[in-house]
């Protein structure tokens, strides 16, 4: 099998800390743009998007093009996949015309790791169902480390849909190998049990106040409400009780800083006035996207 990137579960803590240090040398400074490395000049890398998005797309697409890698985008609606295709052989196509690496989002959980099994060359998962989005993981926990210089023994709160958050489950595992404490917190409709038991350090808080408090990170999520039938709560409900707002940061650290990886639903899981605080580090998450993608897709393309 291919090495690629599937999960953070299954990725040792030394291959991650490698990452996140390769990923400083990306960082832009002084006001400039990201390096320019052309470490993988002559390299395709295809980035099939079957389910939609923004930032992790075009994040990929910019970490590729500063390595010197040329992309090919596929999307669902525009690929043969609508007109029946199966996923092995629309991969196998694409894998004929002689990519280095495959960036694959997809809709179902444990898809890039089925179809690794199949093909030869390396996948790069960037979200898969409800399950792992391991470049996610590694982009927050770079955030984290440029404003806390550690994990360890932090305090860390993740708050919103818990259930269908693949954000919140590799950051649970990262966050865990790390020895950082998480709180996981929300409805009880959004935050299943079983969360608790995924890794160590983990615990469950259906309460916003005491999650908060004494957090040096709060990390909120969306409700995704396209992967749910009848939502439990009226939007306005949702953020009267799992709403971030400015009174809930004078309980947590001094220090604290607000993430969210995006898209973000101002006035529903987070208030305009934190979101646009000092405090929030939405914007440097989605700058440290491409320095960590850079870093993840050299590694890959240079086997
Ligand atoms: C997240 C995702 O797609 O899992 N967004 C992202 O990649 N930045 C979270 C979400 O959609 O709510």
């Amino acid at each position: 099998m291919a090495l690629g990137l599937l999960g953070i579960e299954e990725t040792d803590r030394s291959v991650i800390e490698q990452i996140l240090e390769r990923a400083v040398a990306f960082q832009p400074h002084d006001g400039r743009t990201f390096a320019k490395a052309n470490t993988c000049t002559g390299k395709l890398v295809v980035n099939a998007f079957f389910e939609n998005s923004t930032r992790t797309r075009s994040s990929f697409e910019i970490a590729a093009h500063r390595l010197g890698a040329d992309t090919l985008a596929i999307t669902a609606s525009g690929s043969s996949v609508s007109k029946g295709e199966s996923l092995v052989d629309t991969l196998n196509t694409l894998v004929a015309m002689r990519p280095s690496a495959i960036v694959m989002r997809h809709q179902a959980s444990g898809a890039p790791h089925f179809l690794s099994r199949h093909l030869s060359t390396p996948i790069v998962n960037a979200g898969d169902g409800t399950h792992e989005h391991p470049t996610q993981a590694l982009l927050d926990a770079r955030t984290i480390l440029d404003c806390c210089g550690r994990l360890e023994g932090l305090r860390v709160a993740i708050i919103g849909d818990i259930q269908h958050s693949r954000v919140a489950r590799s950051n649970v595992h990262l966050l865990s190998k790390f020895g950082a404490d998480t709180v996981l917190c929300g409805p009880p409709s959004l935050l299943p049990r079983e969360m608790a038991s995924i890794a160590s350090g983990v615990t469950l808080e259906y309460d916003i106040l005491r999650a908060v408090t004494g957090a040096h990170v709060v990390m909120m999520l969306r409700v995704q409400l396209e992967r749910i039938h009848e939502p439990a709560m009226q939007p306005g409900e949702y953020f009267r009780f799992y709403g971030l707002r400015q009174e809930h940061l004078s309980l947590a650290h001094p220090e604290v800083i607000v993430m969210h990886p995006g898209p973000m639903n101002r006035g529903r899981e987070i208030s305009s006035e934190v979101a646009d605080s000092q405090r929030a580090r939405i914007l440097n998450q989605v700058e440290n996207g491409v320095a960590v993608r850079m870093a993840v897709l050299e590694r890959v393309l240079s086997q």
